[in-house]
């Protein structure tokens, strides 16, 4: 299983929120703050360790805690998320954790975090007063917690901890990928505008590496209409954890002309004769389908030897 550790440290709860929305996104995964029992952390294959801002304090309780226990994560991917005011600072604290926990190859993200003068304590009210009124700054709140800040930073971290470690040949995912497509006939497609969310189950043709579905019509096109992205799922029943098999693909959904030469093919591709379609009492409606990723959970990847699951991104 390719779960998460999230660590982390917060001050005045900035941080603790950043945390639990990334372990949200990014599961499986288990939240815990350094200051409580740290699960043994050599069973999660990625470890994110979030840490707020404080100048020569920043982190101090996470480095604390890896002074006093050395892991090996060099088979481990890690994140390492600052939070605070500046960006440099975020840098720099988070090289500095580098060299403690002893890895190389990290992923850095660093998170807008907010300071309001009332909530701090009256340590942090005082040096902060100093600090503003030696570099010419008005004491007041200072930065904000941006909700899509912290859900984007959880995309990109997804993305990163996601990338499978053993990948397999881009031939075998492409032809795993479309094995399963043809294999199967009906999908659900998720169509959405702002607060509008549909996901409708319905029938596809696959030919030439795009989607088609003939439609009647209905409230799918409310967010078709409107937002040409889509996500279609194809799946099979779920038996056990060594038969998975669950395709997930993004991509962009247009209408097809009903006069154009590709609405007309496929017609034929349905075997279904041109001539009477056109004589129907109602219009029927193509929607062409250009994958843009492909995520594939496919159990036959682990046979071979590869990720359990894969990725495909179409140029
Ligand atoms: C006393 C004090 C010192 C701070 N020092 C820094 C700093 O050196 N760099 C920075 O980017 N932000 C700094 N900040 C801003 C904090 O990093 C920011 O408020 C963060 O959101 C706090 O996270 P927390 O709520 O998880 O403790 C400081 C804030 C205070 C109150």
């Amino acid at each position: 299983m390719n779960s998460t550790l999230i660590l982390y440290e917060s001050k005045y709860g900035t941080t603790q929120k950043v945390a639990h929305i990334l372990s949200l996104i990014l599961g499986p995964s288990k939240l815990c703050n350094i200051e409580e029992n740290v699960p043994d952390i050599n069973i999660y294959k990625n470890v994110v360790i979030a840490f707020p801002l404080y100048e020569e304090k920043s982190g101090n309780n996470i480095i604390e805690f890896f002074k006093e226990h050395s892991y090996d994560f060099s088979k481990k991917r890690v994140c390492i998320v600052s939070v605070g005011l500046s960006k440099a600072d975020g840098i720099k604290y988070g090289l500095r954790l580098k060299d403690i926990i002893k890895k190389d190859d990290i992923y850095y993200y660093f998170i807008k975090g907010q300071l309001e003068i009332n909530k701090l304590d009256d340590e942090d009210k005082i040096s902060l007063e100093v600090f503003c009124n030696k570099v010419k700054i008005p004491f007041i709140n200072m930065g904000r917690f941006e909700y899509k800040n912290v859900i984007n930073a959880g995309v990109k971290i997804k993305e990163y901890l996601d990338r499978p470690k053993n990948e397999a040949p881009i031939e075998v995912i492409k032809n795993e990928i479309e094995r399963f497509i043809k294999e199967n006939n009906t999908c659900s497609i998720a169509t959405g505008y702002e607060d509008f969310l549909r996901s409708t189950p319905i029938e596809y043709k696959y030919f030439q590496g795009n989607i088609y579905i003939i439609s009647e019509g209905g409230l799918k096109f409310v967010g078709i209409l409107q937002n040409k992205n889509i996500s279609v799922s194809i799946y099979e029943n779920y038996t056990d954890m060594n038969s998975l098999n669950g395709l997930q693909i993004s991509g962009e959904v247009e209408l097809l002309d009903e006069h154009s030469s590709e609405y007309e093919k496929v017609i034929k591709l349905k075997r279904l004769e041109f001539g009477k379609f056109n004589k129907l009492p109602i219009s029927i409606n193509i929607l062409k389908i250009k994958p843009s990723k492909f995520e594939f959970l496919s159990s036959k990847f682990e046979e071979m030897g590869y990720d359990v699951k894969q990725n495909l991104i179409n140029a």
